[in-house]
């Protein structure tokens, strides 16, 4: 007998069960935008010298108009050491030179805002870079200095204080201390070269404010916020109890091996909470609640102070990077004094899989709008492995990560994706040689990093580099997989992913049936999920199984992959209107 999705009611009616989305009432831009990450040193490159620039992105905004996406999200342009890829900030307030210049940086905005597109940059206000002139001046006033005072520096355990203050370990392996030629310990939660900022110093609050007006001022449109969960560390910085360091409490951070269903935190040590790896992967866990590291209450009056200064700016808005897992202590962060809304990363922990997936649906729901948010909904980042090869990699894994396209951008709320995954591209692991995420020194060459996430766009051509430079070499290897998957060869595709959200994004943006903050379940098979959006209409079925389902009647309106005898294959989801 053919399995349906069955219940599927004709016109709006009872569901077996219903989960709220509510934006608020008048519901400004960024509760419904289709995002687009540009990880900028992976985008375009303008200059030849193969690492992506402002002016690349500025060229390739025509791009996100054919994409049809709303809002693009920068990832650090800020001077850098690049110990950590631009997330290491030596000047929150200025360019590096190797993306280009300020006067780019106001060209880019312009550029956006004539195409209707809003600019989120990222601020990072967990840490610094050891060159900043604060942590240079702090090295050299010493110890007891009110320049030292604005990290957080103490001195070792032990009768010569050789042994770090405590027992915390950094996201990216080793411990969290590192020592000074005077003897001192300083923080940092990353890499050494990322020093954490005392949050109880005043200079630290005033110098974020600064910063986010500085930005406001040139007209940006909001912040991504690194770390959200992070600032605020615990009266004493008290030793971690046993076992809750073992998931990092921060992306993934994750091997892209995870086909295999074996997850590692970055600090080297076993995920043992991980996610069911199952047949799909896992990945690691956001931070448990005993974790000191993360998530103190602290850091809300931090996200308050930052909402009275996004207020003043109409139309602005927060995304916080915020890894709590639990849902009631992740709605703290979106009180109505606090972000505006931060990213779930539910679906990223999620495998391919019905139950899991609306589980995380449901959590990330509720959990939003318990607080007056709405979910902003994310497969993808630069740091977790891409969604193709989390889930199996090969046709099967590009199968899937289609349909969990489809299936995030039927729910209401906001959704981001990071670019290259409109292409459908996989991870693909980087020689050692080549490999430039801190991840791998600082775990003993255990732990690969995120490299494989960040490889060079792939815009035309057969060969590498893909037109993403005209110099002859990129920051990290162009691979020969990406050959076939380029946008010249995608848009001349009508069943590319790129068509496919390309398609996906215009109907959501243009057809009733998509509106409505809330969505109601059905019954339907095990391996299967469908969900209605409740204003319009919208019905969103997934096959997660392995044998073909029958759709409800209706009339469809897009499937990622084409349907069999009229019926739904496995590893896909359809879009079709009762
Ligand atoms: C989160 C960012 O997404 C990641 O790339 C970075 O390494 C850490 N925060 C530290 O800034």
């Amino acid at each position: 007998m053919t399995r349906a999705v069955n219940d599927v009611p004709t016109t709006p009616g009872p569901a077996d069960d219903s989960a709220t989305v509510q934006a608020p009432v008048t519901a400004p831009w960024w509760t419904t935008a289709v995002g687009y990450q540009v990880y900028i040193r992976s985008f375009a490159d303008s200059d030849g010298n193969g690492i992506g620039d402002l002016p690349g992105i500025n060229g390739h905004l025509g791009y996100l108009e054919l994409l049809g996406v709303q809002a693009v999200w920068i990832t650090p342009f800020y001077p850098s050491p690049m110990a950590d890829a631009g997330y290491d900030v030596a000047d929150p307030r200025g360019v590096d030179p190797s993306f280009g210049t300020l006067s780019d940086l106001d060209a880019l905005v312009a550029s956006a805002h004539t195409r209707g597109l809003k600019v989120v940059i990222d601020v990072v206000p967990n840490h610094t870079s050891d060159q900043r002139d604060w942590f240079v001046a702090a090295l050299a006033a010493g110890r007891g200095s009110p320049e030292r005072d604005r990290y957080l520096f103490r001195d070792g355990k032990g009768s010569d204080g050789s042994r770090p203050p405590n027992n915390w370990t950094s996201v990216f392996g080793g411990p969290a201390w590192s020592r000074v030629d005077d003897g001192q310990w300083y923080l940092h939660l990353f890499a050494p070269e990322q020093p954490d900022l005392n949050w109880d110093n005043a200079d630290v609050w005033a110098d974020l404010e600064r910063t986010l007006r500085f930005w406001l001022d040139r007209g940006f449109d909001g912040f991504r916020i690194d770390v959200a969960h992070g600032m605020a560390k615990p009266e004493g910085l008290p030793d971690a109890p046993e076992g809750t360091l073992a998931a990092s409490g921060q992306p993934t951070l994750p091997r892209t091996d995870m086909a295999e269903g074996t997850a590692t935190a970055a600090d080297g040590s076993a995920a043992a909470d991980s996610v069911a790896a199952g047949e799909s992967g896992g990945v690691v866990p956001s931070a448990p609640a005993a974790d000191p590291r993360f998530d103190n209450d602290g850091v809300h009056d931090i996200h308050r102070m930052i909402r009275r200064v996004i207020d003043e700016y109409p139309g602005a808005t927060t995304l916080g990077e915020v890894w709590v897992s639990d849902p009631e202590r992740f709605a703290r962060y979106l009180r109505p004094d606090e972000l505006h809304q931060a990213f779930d990363f539910s679906l990223v922990e999620s495998p391919f899989d019905a139950t899991r997936f609306r589980q995380a649906i449901d959590s990330a729901a509720v959990a939003a709008t318990s607080v007056g948010s709405n979910p902003v909904w994310t497969l993808s980042n630069h740091d977790v492995p891409r969604p193709v090869t989390r889930y199996g990699g090969g046709a099967v894994g590009t199968d899937r990560a289609r349909a969990s396209l489809l299936v995030e951008l039927a729910l209401p709320g906001a959704a981001y994706l990071y670019n290259g995954e409109e292409l459908g591209l996989p991870s693909v692991e980087v020689p050692d040689d080549k490999l430039q995420d801190p991840t791998w020194e600082r775990s003993g060459h255990t732990q690969r990093g995120r490299d494989a996430s960040r490889l060079p766009m792939p815009w035309e051509g057969d060969e590498p580099p893909y037109g993403f430079t005209e110099g002859m070499s990129t920051w990290l290897p162009a691979p020969a997989e990406y050959a076939t998957l380029t946008v010249e060869r995608q848009l001349d595709d009508p069943g590319s992913t790129l068509n496919l959200v390309r398609t996906a994004i215009e109907l959501r943006q243009r057809n009733p049936a998509f509106s409505g903050t809330e969505i109601s379940w059905y019954g339907a098979p095990s391996g299967c999920f469908a969900f209605r959006r409740d204003g319009g209409g919208l019905v969103c079925a997934l096959n997660a199984g392995d044998t073909p389902i029958a759709l409800p009647p209706g009339s469809v309106l897009l499937t990622s992959a084409p349907l069999v005898n009229g019926e739904l294959p496995a590893n896909a989801a359809a879009w079709l209107i009762p």
